[in-house]
């Protein structure tokens, strides 16, 4: 586990990982046994991963508060509702729309969310900060289709 990176996460993300809804995504499940909660912070983590790996310059703060929110969409999307029968589609939309109800959203951060599913959504990532969160989504979906949960890393980002 690179510290230097839970350190980042946690100076940008704190707010967002300790807020009420935010914290409401421990109770819906994303792949397997890992909550949508711990999904987002993975995705946070491999994000910056990638940054830091290419020497990307970047908007970090951006790039983490993006990537902490792009699955912001609150509901389970295994209960069938009529709502979110399209979820692969729509969640992307519902995501922005209630995060920026509960904390303030720059461009980048904006793009990160609505454009987190492309190709699924087929407008394309506007920023290099929506590229990687959408690459790091697609990494992050694989690796906990097939390895459980990493109690360690959600340990580390939680004060
Ligand atoms: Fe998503
Ligand atoms: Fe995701």
């Amino acid at each position: 586990m690179d510290t230097e990176i839970i350190d980042i996460i946690r100076h940008y993300g704190s707010d967002i990982l300790k807020s009420t809804k935010m914290l409401e995504e421990k109770k819906y499940m994303q792949h397997g046994n890992v909550s949508v909660y711990e999904h987002s912070i993975k995705v946070c983590y491999i994000s910056i991963r990638i940054a830091k790996t290419f020497g990307l310059n970047i908007d970090m703060k951006a790039l983490v508060r993006g990537a902490l929110l792009h699955d912001f969409f609150l509901y389970d999307w295994h209960i069938y509702d009529e709502s979110h029968k399209l979820h692969a589609f729509s969640h992307a939309r519902c995501a922005y729309e209630n995060a920026k109800k509960e904390f303030d959203l720059g461009k980048i951060e904006k793009d990160i969310i609505l454009k987190h599913m492309f190709p699924v959504n087929i407008t394309p990532p506007k920023y290099k900060e929506s590229v990687i969160v959408s690459i790091a989504d697609k990494i992050s979906a694989t690796h906990e289709t097939i390895f459980e949960s990493d109690h360690e890393l959600l340990r580390l980002c939680i004060v």
